[in-house]
Parts: structure tokens; C-alpha cells; sequence
């Protein structure tokens, strides 16, 4: 979603801010903007739609230079993506602000700060942040005073920066609902959206707290005030990814290099987790053996990719661990009235850990008597893993590409190591736990086996670059494989695809099938395997052509209008995870022969911030 960068620096921060911004880029990107207090004391800012390297032209052609400055990557909420709708906003000459999150009492707020006489010059919500920050700023003359005092005017989520040129040496931020860190440099400091914005000047991050209000003051002084305005010291951490994830390092994607990364990031997710026969239950924390014995139901709440893996997790979680599951995704979760039985976990899975309907049904689960919360989580220190009781990071490094591929991988293998722990608990089947822990060592070389597949994916793709739509079907943890399938292709391509559970196919989608719908389908050698074939046969029968990702031993074979692609033979409770790796080559060698903008699909952003 939209990226926020600011730097308080003893060097000119253009460099820095735009840095930043290129590294928030995959988060929001219709327009960007930049707004620096100049040595002369002005307050001089550059925007333009479009993608950030739109802006570094216009800055090309004429920087922008001081020591302090703010600046924004845009997705757009309120007016549509335009140079005038995009940040810095600007109360006059003085006073410039960029939001994260949106103000849902703005409307009230402009018809005030209209009758006062402030003039709008744009559809934002966040042009009502700029007035009434100046409005305040008119009354305190102390910028961190104005913040604090504006902020408490506002409904709804944001990151704030503000600068002004009356206190042309600091910078402050606020936040509430949207992420917003320090970076903590010698004698400078530094402010970000995300982490990642800053890893090219510092390693080191202060995560601020619901409600903070910080000023950054020249010399590297960080000041942070909490929302009853009590000074606080938030303790600095090391970030541990390292730098290397921002590069593509010679792939001609992001996307592609995070396909190509899932062999070594499931078993970074798996290592010091498993002992020769078991999943570790402290993997999940101190407290989570006791509290797992408690567990009597899970709900598993998310957005995205991140429900398709809770979708997954509910079939291995019932026939594994014999856990009754419901999976749900968030944005409805939180609105409806949920019956919560005794002794039920509370589950989020998230990617960034930043999601807004996902953080909003945890904070709203709380209130509602589980047993627990657990967050499945990617990103260290994200406000979802401060906020669970128990934590399980999967270590997938940075995700760049919009559409998601290692963390839902590393996502399914941390929901199997919640199965199993779960499964230990309740006493599950020793064969079977044994078996799969040992199939999940060898995954990563399977892994390997299925990504050499990839010219084969890519010949396939040559026959959907023309079509228009697009069939998936699965069986039992398949369907969610399947749907993650369409997702992707959706995501990245922009052609219709649909996915359906195999058995459904003539309760309608049936109805859709001809020589122009191209059905994919994914076929394990499970028990279901008998069944997915009659449904195939229900395609062929209406001259339908299936590609088809199967078993080895599935004992499928090509003809007229069947395509199918040997996968290498996996363990029944693990093939979901391997059987999604031909569905993201397929989607992605699609996008490239369609000419799509892979790592950065339109309309969409990495990180849903906002509601
Ligand atoms: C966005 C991303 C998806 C992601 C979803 C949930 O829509 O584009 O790739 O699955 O958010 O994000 P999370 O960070 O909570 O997993």
C-alpha cells in the first residue's frame, strides 16, 4: 500500500528519500512525491503520477536539497492517482504532511477547516490532515504540540509525517492503525513505513506503538510520546533479513527469484523446528504447550494468498490433529457476530503482519474469550506478531513481487508444523507424524525437482498468453491450491480465472467450457485421484482442454486436448505445497509473454494497510 520515507540527515536526504521510495515501490505505486525543508528555509516539493521513477525524472531535471524531508509512494483510496492528489499535501507554503491509512471523519473535518478558510486543492483525505495540522500548528507554535493535538481530531488509521518550516530541523511522525518505524542512524535518524525503506542507511529500528507520536531532531535525538503524552523509550532492534532480498540478483523479476528462493526458504522456515521424528512444540513458544493442550477449535482468520493457506491448514489440521476448523477471511470475520466455543485458538496468518482487517479481527477476537491467539507471521516485529500471544515466523525474507509465492509456500509449512504440534498434543497417529516429518526434510529437494521443470511450464504458457479465461479445479486441499492458482494468474496476467472444487464442475462452470477455456488442474496421487479423473473426463467430453499437473505414478496420460506434466511423487499430506509451484510458473511466464508489469501488477499493493 502507500510507502512513507522521511530522513533528518546530515547530508542531503534526496538520495535517501528516493532510495526509500524505489524500496516501497512494490507497496503502492500510482504516484509519488517528495518534500524537502531547503538550507534557505524553504519548504520545496516535487510530484508526479505514475511510478516513482516518474518523480526521480522531474528531480532529475530539478532536486530538490536540505537535510530534512519526507516523502510517499502512493495507492490510491481517496481522489483518484493525479499530481494533485498525490503527497507530500501542503497546508500553504509551510507545512507538509504524507499519510498512510485513511481518515474516516475527513468529511466533517473539511467542512470545518473549509468555514475557517482553508482552501483544498485536492480529493484526499489526507489534504484535511495537512489544514488541521497547520491549524493547530497557528495555535501551539510547536510542531510535536500540533501533532499530538491534531492526531486526537482524527478517526480512523495513519502514519504520519509532518514538517514545517518554522522548525525546519525535525520531523515528526505519528501513527495509529498503519505501520511506522525509526531507523536509527549515527547522529541521523530516519523514518519509514517499512523497515525496508531504510536498509540502505541503517540496520537498526525502533517500532513505534499504537498512538506514539516521535520527533526526530537533528544529531539522531529521537523523542517518542505516547497518547496520554508520556514520554517513552522504545527499544531499538537489529533488523535481521539483511540487504540482499532488494536486489533481483540477475532473475528478470522479483517475482521469479521468489519462486526460485522456496527450496532454501522452507527449510530455513523448518530449521531448529523439527527433531528426528517430531515438530518442537516451543517452536511456537514457551507458553505453547500448555495452551495447545487446552485447544479444543482453531479459527483461522486472514486475507489474500494468506486465507488460501489457512484453507489448506483446515484439511490437515481435521484429519491430522483432529482439531474442528473454520477459516475465515478477515474483512468479514470482524464484522459479524462470532460464536466462540471454550477452549478455541485464535489463528492469523499474515504475509506482512500489517494487514488492516487482519490486525482489526485480532484486536477484536481479543475481546470475544479464546483460549489464545497465534500469529503465522513473515515479517519480525510487525504489529500482529507484537500483538499474539504466541508467534511462528516463517522465514521467507523479504516478499517484493506483489503476488505472493514463498511465503504462502513457507505459510503452508508452518501450518503443518502447527498440525503436528497440535497433533502431538492430542495424540496423534507416531507413524504418521513420523512420516511427514520426514517428508518435510526432503521437500526442499523435491522442490528443486519441480522448479527444473520450468521450460516445460514455459512451453505450456504459450498456449493461454490468448485466452481470455481460465478454469482451475482441485479436490480436498487441492481446491485451495487451485484457488491460489486462479488468484495468480488474475493477479499477474489480468485473465479471468475461476477455481472450482472438481465435484462442482457440473453444478454451472460446466456450462462455461469450450475449445476457449483452457481448465488446469492439479492431481496428487491421493484418494481422490479416481474422482478428479471422472471430472476430467467431463471436460474432454465437452471439448475442453486440460493441462494437468500430476503425480508420476497418477498413471495420466497426454492426448488430444490433455496436456499433462509429471510432477515428481511427494507424500499425500505434502503435495499441496509442491503442486503450487507449477501453478505460479504458469502465471508468471503468462504475465511475461503478455507483457504485464509482473512485480508490480495494476491496481493492486503488497501490504493492505487500510480497510
Ligand atoms: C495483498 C497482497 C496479497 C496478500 C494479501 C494479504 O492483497 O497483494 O499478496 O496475500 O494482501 O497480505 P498479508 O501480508 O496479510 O499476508
Amino acid at each position: 500500500m502507500c510507502g512513507i520515507v522521511g530522513a533528518v540527515a546530515k547530508r542531503n536526504v534526496q538520495g535517501i528519500l528516493l532510495e526509500g521510495l524505489k524500496r516501497l515501490e512494490y507497496r503502492g505505486y500510482d504516484s509519488a512525491g517528495m518534500a524537502i525543508l531547503s538550507d534557505e528555509g524553504r519548504l520545496n516539493r516535487q510530484r508526479a503520477a505514475g511510478k516513482v521513477a516518474m518523480l526521480e525524472e522531474r528531480l532529475e531535471a530539478s532536486p530538490l536539497a536540505g537535510h530534512v524531508g519526507i516523502a510517499h509512494t502512493r495507492w490510491a483510496t481517496h481522489g483518484r492517482p493525479s499530481e494533485h492528489n498525490a503527497h507530500p499535501h501542503q497546508s500553504g507554503e509551510s507545512l507538509a504532511v504524507v499519510h498512510n491509512g485513511i481518515i474516516e471523519n475527513h468529511e466533517t473535518l473539511r467542512d470545518e477547516l473549509e468555514g475557517q478558510g482553508y482552501v483544498f486543492t485536492s480529493e484526499t483525505d489526507t489534504e484535511v490532515v495537512a489544514h488541521l495540522l497547520a491549524r493547530e500548528f497557528t495555535l501551539s507554535q510547536d510542531l510535536p504540540t500540533a501533532v499530538r493535538n491534531a492526531v486526537a481530531l482524527l478517526e480512523g488509521a495513519y502514519a504520519l509525517a509532518v514538517v514545517h518550516k518554522a522548525q525546519p530541523d525535525m520531523i515528526v511522525g505519528a501513527r495509529k492503525g498503519s505501520p511506522l518505524v525509526v531507523g536509527v542512524g549515527v547522529e541521523e535518524a530516519f523514518l519509514a513505513s517499512d523497515p525496508l525503506a531504510l536498509l540502505q542507511v541503517t540496520d537498526r529500528f525502533m517500532y513505534l506503538q499504537e498512538g506514539d507520536v516521535v520527533c526526530l531532531a537533528p544529531g539522531g535525538d529521537i523523542v517518542v510520546h505516547d497518547t496520554a503524552g508520556e514520554h517513552q523509550k522504545r527499544p531499538v532492534q537489529t533488523f535481521e533479513h539483511g540487504d540482499g532480498a532488494a536486489s533481483k540478483e540477475g532473475y528478470r523479476h522479483f517475482m521469479l527469484k521468489e519462486i526460485y528462493e522456496q527450496p532454501q526458504v522452507i527449510a530455513a522456515t523448518l530449521e531448529g523446528r523439527l527433531s528426528d521424528r517430531h515438530v518442537l512444540v516451543n517452536s511456537f513458544g514457551t507458553e505453547a504447550e500448555p495452551l495447545f493442550g487446552q485447544v479444543r477449535q482453531i479459527h483461522v482468520i486472514a486475507c489474500g494468498t494468506s486465507y488460501h493457506a489457512g484453507m489448506v491448514a483446515r484439511y490437515w489440521l481435521e484429519k491430522y490433529a483432529g482439531v474442528p476448523t473454520q477459516v475465515e477471511v478477515a474483512s468479514e470475520y470482524r464484522y459479524r457476530e462470532v460464536v466462540v466455543p471454550d477452549g478455541t485458538l485464535f489463528v492469523t496468518l499474515s504475509q506482512s503482519g500489517e494487514t488492516a482487517d487482519t490486525l482489526a479481527a485480532l484486536r477484536f477476537a481479543k475481546e470475544r474469550g479464546y483460549v489464545g491467539s497465534l500469529a503465522i507471521c513473515n515479517v519480525p516485529g510487525s504489529s500482529l506478531v507484537r500483538e499474539s500471544d504466541l508467534t511462528l515466523m516463517t522465514q521467507a525474507g523479504p516478499e517484493i513481487g506483489v503476488a505472493s509465492t514463498k511465503a504462502f509456500t513457507t505459510q503452508l509449512v508452518a501450518l503443518m508444523l502447527l498440525t503436528l504440534s497440535l497433533g502431538r498434543v492430542r495424540g496423534m497417529d507416531e507413524a504418521d507424524e513420523t512420516r511427514i516429518v520426514q517428508s518435510l526434510r526432503a521437500l526442499p529437494r523435491l522442490i528443486g525437482q519441480v522448479l527444473a521443470l520450468d521450460g516445460d511450464i514455459e512451453r505450456l504458457s504459450t498456449e493461454f498468453a490468448e485466452k481470455h479465461h481460465a478454469l482451475f479445479l482441485g479436490r480436498g486441499a487441492h481446491f485451495p491450491i487451485a484457488l491460489e492458482g486462479a488468484l495468480k494468474l488474475k493477479e499477474i496476467s489480468y485473465i479471468h480465472a475461476e477455481a472450482y472444487p472438481a465435484g462442482e464442475l457440473k453444478h454451472g462452470p460446466l456450462a462455461l467450457v469450450d475449445s476457449e477455456m483452457p481448465v488446469i488442474s492439479v492431481a496428487p496421487n491421493d484418494e481422490l485421484l479416481d474422482k478428479l479423473k471422472s471430472n476430467l473426463q467431463e471436460v474432454r467430453a465437452r471439448g475442453g482442454e486440460l493441462f494437468v499437473f500430476a503425480d508420476e505414478q497418477a498413471n495420466l496420460k497426454e492426448s488430444e486436448g490433455v496436456r499433462v506434466l509429471r510432477l515428481p511423487h511427494v507424500d499425500d499430506a505434502l503435495a499441496p505445497i509442491l503442486y503450487t509451484l507449477p501453478l505460479q510458473l504458469l502465471s508468471y511466464h503468462v504475465a511475461v509473454l503478455k507483457g504485464t508489469d509482473v512485480d508490480q501488477p495494476r491496481n493492486l499493493a503488497k501490504s493492505v494497510t487500510v480497510e
